[in-house]
C-alpha cells in the first residue's frame, strides 16, 4: 500500500500524539508543536515503526510558526492534514491581557484556517486529501452558558469566552467548507471531543471519572472520515438525530430572521 504524508498539530503529546500512533501505520508524518525535544521522542518511536517522520518545531500562535507550517504544507505532499494544536486559557474576559487574547484566537481559530488554505491546493491538485480539524463539544456550549441552574445559581460555565468562540469558528469554519467541497475528492470533518485525559489546560482532565482516551478520540475521528463524517462527536451515540436536530434549529433560525421586514418585537417599541 502507497504511504502517504500526514501532518499533524499538536503532536507532541495527547489527541496529536495519538493520531500519530495510528496514522504511522500507513502514512508518513511530519509532527508539528513547540517541544521540539518532546516530537523528536515520537519521532524516533514511529521511525521505528517504518514510518518516514519529519519533525517541525513551530508555536501556532505566532506568524513566523504559522508561515513555517504554511510553507512546508505548500509543498504539496500532504495528503492528510490533523489541525489539532490548541490551549484552554479559561478566565473572566476581564482578567486576560490582550495580548494573550491575541494568541490564544490565533493558536484556536486562525492557524487552523490558515493551514488548511495552505494545504488544499495539493490535495485538489492531486485528486485525494482530508483536512480534519479538532474543536471541542464546547462549540456548542454557549447557549448553556446563558442558563441558570435549575436552583437558580449562576450558569455552571462562563469564564471561557475565548476557547468556546475560537472553537465554535472551528466548527462554523470547517462545516461550512465541507460544503464548499462537497464536489471535490477532499473530505473535511470536525472533531468535538468532549473531556480527554490529556495534558490541555495543566492537566485538569486527568482523573475525570468522564473523561475519554486520547487514542479513542484519534480512532474515533479515522473512523468517522471512513464513514464520510463531517463533525465527529466522538461520544455521541445517535449522532444522526443530534445533528439532524442542530441542523433543523439553525434552519428556523436562519429561514425566520431571513426577511426585510422587523419582527413586531420591534415595531411595537418604536413610539
Ligand atoms: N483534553 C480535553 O479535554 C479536550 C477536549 C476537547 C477538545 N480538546 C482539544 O484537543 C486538542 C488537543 O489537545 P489535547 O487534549 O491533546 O491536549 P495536550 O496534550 O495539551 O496537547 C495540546 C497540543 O497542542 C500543542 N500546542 C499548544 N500550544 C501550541 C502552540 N502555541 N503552538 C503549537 N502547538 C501548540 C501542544 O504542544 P506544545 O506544548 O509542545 O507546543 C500539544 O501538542 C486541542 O485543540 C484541545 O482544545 C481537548
Amino acid at each position: 500500500m502507497t504511504r502517504t504524508n500526514a501532518l499533524i498539530t499538536g503532536a507532541s503529546s495527547g489527541i496529536g500524539a495519538a493520531y500519530a500512533r495510528l496514522l504511522s501505520d500507513d502514512h508518513d508524518l511530519v509532527l508539528v508543536a513547540r517541544r521540539a525535544d518532546r516530537l523528536g521522542e515520537l519521532a524516533d518511536e514511529l521511525r521505528a515503526r517504518g514510518a518516514a517522520v519529519e519533525v517541525l518545531p513551530a508555536d501556532l500562535a505566532t506568524q513566523d510558526g504559522i508561515a513555517a507550517v504554511t510553507t512546508r504544507l505548500a509543498v504539496g505532499d500532504v495528503r492528510m492534514l490533523i489541525s489539532n494544536a490548541g490551549a484552554g486559557g479559561y478566565a473572566p474576559l476581564t482578567d486576560v491581557d490582550p495580548a494573550e487574547i491575541q494568541s490564544l484566537l490565533t493558536l484556536n481559530a486562525v492557524a487552523p484556517v490558515l493551514l488548511v488554505r495552505a494545504a488544499l491546493p495539493g490535495m485538489l491538485a492531486a485528486g485525494e486529501g482530508s483536512v480534519v480539524a479538532v474543536a471541542s463539544l464546547l462549540a456548542f456550549s454557549a447557549g448553556s452558558t446563558l442558563a441558570r441552574r435549575t436552583d437558580g445559581t449562576p450558569p455552571q460555565a462562563p469564564r471561557r469566552t475565548l476557547y468556546v468562540a475560537a472553537k465554535a469558528a472551528t466548527v462554523g469554519f470547517t462545516r461550512t467548507l465541507a460544503g464548499e467541497l462537497a464536489d471535490t475528492p477532499v473530505r473535511v470533518q470536525v472533531v468535538c471531543p468532549s473531556i480527554v485525559a490529556t495534558e490541555w489546560n495543566g492537566g485538569v482532565s486527568r482523573g475525570n471519572p468522564r473523561a475519554m482516551l486520547p487514542e479513542d478520540v484519534a480512532s474515533a475521528s479515522l473512523a468517522g472520515l471512513r464513514l464520510g463524517e463531517t463533525v465527529c462527536v466522538p461520544g455521541l451515540e445517535d449522532q444522526d438525530s443530534a445533528l439532524d436536530a442542530l441542523l433543523a434549529a439553525e434552519a428556523g433560525v436562519m429561514g425566520g430572521g431571513f426577511r426585510s421586514a422587523l419582527a413586531t418585537r420591534y415595531t411595537d417599541q418604536r413610539a
